[in-house]
């Protein structure tokens, strides 16, 4: 099995998605994010204040390309930055099938709102969800499959990139 990479904007339920998807495929299920955390030993809002955004995003791409490396294929669910470095498009295309999920801005607003645990989002929530939705515009879009979270259970999303055909030709 190749790796299945999850991407999307902050809100859009990567993580979610991803441990139903895992389940469903009998296999494991591991967050960019976590493994980040995890090496740094430090939150991601202390990442962001010691090292900037550019230092997180350092790192974030030193564990992609040792997460990719794994020989089982695994669902991996990103940063919804981590889009913005090309670097790390790269990789997750050289890696498997790319499955980036989306959500209607409000929705997103919906879901975020009250989070501490994501920096770029301090202050007014729903400017800067807007701001960023559109400094990403297109980001996105390389990824063959697309889904629309609005309004779907998790199970309705996974069967969703099962059935894709990008999905079925993979033979994941
Ligand atoms: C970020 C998204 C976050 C996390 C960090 C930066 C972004 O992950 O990587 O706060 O730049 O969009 P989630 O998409 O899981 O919230």
């Amino acid at each position: 099995m190749r790796h299945v990479i999850l991407i999307g904007f902050m809100g859009t339920g990567k993580t979610t998605v991803g441990e139903a998807l895992a389940r469903r495929l009998g296999c494991r299920q591991v967050d960019l994010d976590e493994c980040v955390v995890e090496q740094a030993g430090r939150s991601i809002p202390d990442l962001f204040e010691t090292e900037g955004e550019e230092g997180f995003r350092l790192r974030e791409t030193q564990v992609l390309r040792e997460l990719v490396q794994r020989v089982d294929g695994q669902v991996l669910t990103t940063g919804g930055g981590v889009v913005t470095q090309p670097r790390n498009i790269e990789i997750m295309q050289a890696s498997g099938i790319v499955v980036a999920l989306f959500a209607r801005p409000e929705t997103i607003v919906e879901r975020v709102r009250g989070d501490a645990n994501r920096p770029l989002l301090a202050g007014d929530v729903e400017e800067r969800v807007r701001k960023l939705l559109q400094e990403r515009e297109g980001l996105y879009d390389f990824a063959p499959i697309h889904i629309q979270t609005d309004g779907k259970t998790v199970q309705e999303v996974v069967e969703e990139i099962i059935a894709h055909p990008a999905f079925v030709a993979t033979s994941v």
